[in-house]
């Protein structure tokens, strides 16, 4: 074999080299006594451990994980005999083996290993959070880092208890899984000891510790302790959060059938903080700006996401701690459990918030995601570090909770959570595959949920439906038979309805050539006019399912509720169109929009077909159904408008969506809902952005420079819109003023999110330098820099400059990035769109490789053809269509 092709073949077959990584079986740990003595200001700490060991068999050897540790002393005492072991490190496994030299019996033994550390600033493992006024000492192990805080055996199957004692500065405190036990003075002066109470039987992942002059808001929910903790400035907007908390655990007491079982709950808003939250068992740690809002003062969906964040990581305290996957190529079955259940507790105590439509939107992402080639099957192997961070992804959350939610559905809602239940009996404190889920979901409903599920966990990709459907005309009778007049009445031939469903892989790009096709066995949800909803599992490529009567319409994802995308024949659709604000829910009327926009986006409708859809809904006043257009007429003027185009394709928007504003007015009235808020803000985003509307923009530059000397002075809900689309005035001085704010020590987390998210806005590509200059500096957080690069190269009017900025700067730029946070950066190169830029990126990562970022790049490349093919075939059709409609748009 030449060099060359032996390589290659080296690293086509690395996946299976990377099994190496895995610890030896043999040897299973039972209790962790571990404690530390952080030094903040040196950034370092010490560690000492003991481990109980179970030795299956006899060794000389004991391999755990560990990295970036140093060792003092490591022995393993087994009966009365203590040995030194050697200690050989293999720092690219992040293992270390302890050898002795007489070999350890089968049965119990002990570990002790004096170790020290460091705490680094990369966000994860034992580290470095910082304010303005003085450090804290944190931890994020999922997944694969509790190694950088103690030797350990990280893998979540290995589960034991865990007895930690922190030794921290007199003045400061500190919070872990268990409770304080004891608190006593020293070792000397400065110091004091806090003692926890040892753990339920855990997995490594969820171990924590923060330490720091943290303050808590308590209270209690079914006499469980909760207690909402940060930095003491974050006192005052903790108290949401707590009630939310108190809320979501008794529901979850309720609906798990098992009560809390860990004790205690302590939620932490830490100040440098990589993910949105983490599940750590009894000690779930956060970012502060998904846990901390003005109760007063803060948008609905602003509440809305701390209240989903609560309930996402508070479903995984049952789901995910208690009940953990073997491995991490289940780590789905965590993070789609968790997303789909985060959903129920607010459809249950906040009605008003509509959370089933998020669903629908959630679905929609993934979706997307899953209409490319380079998506992945649910279900994936992973075996390195960064294989594992990859799997965090839309995939295992979004496309995992939306095929939950479809055999929730299909099982009906009792049944479903029936299965769960006596999932995690069965598995608590213990560990389980998607094989083992789905076993509980069939034995408790009696339907073939185990064959249905594989279909779409071990496979990826989607299914498109397609529905063709007529009305038959009785036949007549070929050979009357003499029949009773009874019979003679039942047997009247009746009209029916013949709805033919098919199925097949759903392309993103079918211009590429589609690959292979697959099967799914979908259950298919239908609902008509005048026959009662049902669903059909199709597991065949077509199937005609006859329905009593002649219906109007047919509809085919009841709910929305499925994980697929649908498509209708012509005639069928305009039926369907012109009966969907009464026939349809307001979740079915989103996910008819976002298919139709996914088939506008894959060449399979056309672009004047979706506009004349959204013409036909523009009197639908319903958020969701306004926020659904937000993305499909973006990609319309961000890819498919000629400057001839342009002022036709404005003035359409405007004519479409400013009655409704109209109606609205820029100020709430008395009496009005969430949701009519929340729709202000999209039409702002829409007229001003989209329809380029001078007045709006004007006002909002108004309003914006208002705001930003009073933040009393806008309804919360539309501050974000007012601040994005202000900005489009260009305005230098807003800009600055933007500037300031994000500085203001004042400004509240949500604030944060809303001035920052509006600066990409600005179309002016020398304020943007300006920003992305403050961006890699040291002012700016390394939790917030990717997301606010990535926002930037996002933005259409401006990604080219920013592009070249960040090429320019990139070993400033990845000074900022973190292990995981790079492959935002990467992604958002989604939204680039021509040949030559799709070149450079290509070439770019290839010289400059970001971890954890390999399959993102992929779909950037690949979501930057199907851009480009986009394009060529709808830009002509918008070009007519526009010129057909001629001054017919009576914009402003
Ligand atoms: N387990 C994750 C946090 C996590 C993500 C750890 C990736 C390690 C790698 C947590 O439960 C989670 O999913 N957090 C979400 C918030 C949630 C509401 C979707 C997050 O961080 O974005
Ligand atoms: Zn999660």
């Amino acid at each position: 074999m030449p060099l060359q092709r032996y390589l290659c073949f080296l690293i086509a077959f690395f996946p299976f080299m990377a099994f190496g990584q895995r610890l030896p079986e043999g040897v299973t740990p039972q209790h962790y006594a571990l404690t530390f003595a952080p030094d903040l200001e040196k950034a370092t700490f010490t560690g000492e451990e003991t481990i109980e060991i179970q030795v299956v068999k006899p060794v000389d050897k004991i391999t755990l994980n560990a990295a970036e540790l140093q060792f003092s002393k490591t022995e393993i005492t087994q009966g009365e005999k203590t040995q030194d072991a050697k200690v050989s490190l293999a720092p690219e496994n992040e293992q270390v083996t302890l050898a002795v030299e007489e070999p350890l019996a089968a049965g119990p033994a002990t570990i002790h290993i004096q170790f020290t550390g460091i705490l680094n600033d990369k966000l994860r493992g034992f580290y470095l959070a910082r304010t303005r006024l003085r450090r804290y000492a944190t931890t994020q192990f999922e997944a694969t880092d509790a190694r950088r805080a103690f030797p350990s055996f990280d893998e979540p199957a290995m589960k034991a208890t865990f007895e930690i004692t922190l030794i921290v500065d007199k003045a400061d405190t500190a919070i872990s899984n268990g409770h304080i036990m004891s608190d006593t003075p020293g070792p000397g002066e400065n110091k004091h000891t806090l003692k926890f109470s040892t753990t339920a039987k855990m997995s490594t992942y969820l171990v924590a510790m923060a330490v720091g002059d943290f303050e808590c808001n308590e209270g209690s929910a079914d006499s469980i302790p909760i207690r909402v903790c940060g930095t003491p400035d974050k006192k005052p907007l903790g108290t949401a959060a707590l009630r939310y908390a108190e809320e979501i655990l008794k529901y979850y007491n309720q609906y798990y059938g098992t009560r809390y079982p860990f004790g205690k709950l302590d939620i932490v808003g830490v100040p440098d903080f990589e993910a949105g939250a983490m599940e750590n068992t009894a000690a779930i740690f956060y970012r502060e700006s998904d846990l901390f809002i003005d109760d007063n003062n803060s948008a609905s969906i602003a509440k809305q996401r701390v209240f989903e964040v609560l309930a996402h990581e508070m479903a995984h305290q049952w789901f995910g701690d208690l009940v953990t996957m073997k491995w991490w190529d289940n780590v789905w079955l965590n993070e789609s459990f968790a997303t789909w259940m985060e959903l129920k507790p607010a459809q249950a105590l906040h009605p008003e918030w509509n959370a089933a439509l998020s669903a629908v939107d959630a679905t929609n992402l993934a979706l997307n995601a899953d209409a490319l080639r380079n998506t992945h099957p649910i279900h994936a192997t992973a075996e390195t570090p960064e294989q594992i961070n990859e799997l965090f992804d839309a995939i295992s959350y979004e496309k995992g909770s939306a095929v939950l939610r479809m055999i929730e559905t299909y099982v009906s809602p009792d049944v479903f959570r029936r299965g769960v239940n006596l999932y995690l009996r069965k598995f608590a404190y213990s560990n389980a595959t998607a094989e083992d889920f789905w076993r509980s979901l069939s034995a408790a409903s009696g339907r073939p949920v185990d064959v249905i599920m594989p279909t779409f966990v071990n496979q990826a990709g989607e299914p498109l439906i397609t529905a063709k459907s007529s009305c038959a005309a009785p036949k007549p009778d070929p050979q009357p038979k003499r029949k009773s007049k009874r019979t003679r009445a039942l047997a009247k031939p009746q009209p029916k309805t013949e709805i033919t469903l098919s199925q097949t892989r759903f392309w993103a790009d079918p211009v590429a050539g589609a690959p292979q096709d697959s099967t799914w066995m979908v259950p298919v949800c239908v609902k008509a006019d005048g026959a009662k909803p049902f669903c059909q599992i199709l597991s065949q490529k077509e199937l005609t399912v006859p329905v009593a009567g002649c219906s109007q319409w047919v509809f085919v994802n009841e709910n929305a509720s499925g994980y697929y995308r649908s498509r209708y024949d012509n005639a069928s659709f305009t039926k369907l169109t012109s009966a969907a604000s009464t026939a349809l829910s307001s979740a079915e009327r989103v996910s008819l929009l976002n298919d139709q926009a996914a088939l506008l986006g894959s060449g399979q409708e056309s672009v004047a077909d979706y506009l004349d859809l959204v013409s036909a809904l523009n009197q639908d006043a319903e958020s969701a159904v306004v926020a659904s257009y937000i993305q499909p007429l973006t990609m319309i003027r961000d890819y498919l408008l000629t400057e001839a185009d342009k002022p036709a394709f404005e003035a359409w928007v405007r004519a479409n969506f400013n009655p409704m504003f109209e109606k609205l007015g820029w100020t709430p009235a008395a009496g009005e809902n969430d949701d009519q808020r929340i729709l202000r803000g999209h039409l702002i985003r829409i007229l001003g952005a989209i329809g380029n509307d001078q007045q709006v923009i004007a006002h909002a530059q108004q309003l914006a420079q208002q705001y930003v000397k009073n933040r009393q002075s806008l309804d919360p809900s539309e501050v974000e819109a007012v601040l994005r689309v202000g900005a489009r005035s260009s305005s230098p001085e807003l800009f600055e003023q933007y500037l300031s704010a994000i500085a203001d020590p004042a400004t509240t987390p949500e604030q944060l999110e809303y001035f920052a998210g509006a600066i990409p806005s600005f179309p002016d590509s020398h304020l943007v330098e300006r920003w992305l200059q403050v961006v890699v500096s040291p002012s700016v957080r390394s939790q917030d820099a990717a997301g606010y690069i990535a926002r930037v190269l996002s933005a259409v009017d401006i990604q080219g400059p920013a592009w070249e900025w960040i090429k320019q700067h990139w070993n400033e730029v990845q000074a900022k990035l973190t292990e995981s946070s790079g492959a935002a950066i990467v992604g958002a190169t989604h939204t680039f769109c021509t040949a030559s830029m799709r070149t450079d990126v290509e070439q770019f990562f290839a010289d400059h490789k970001v971890v954890s970022s390999g399959r993102a790049l992929r779909q950037s490349l690949e979501r930057m053809d199907g851009c480009m093919n986009y394009k060529k075939a709808q830009q002509p059709g918008l070009s007519g269509w526009l010129q057909h409609r001629g001054t017919g748009a009576t914009g402003r």
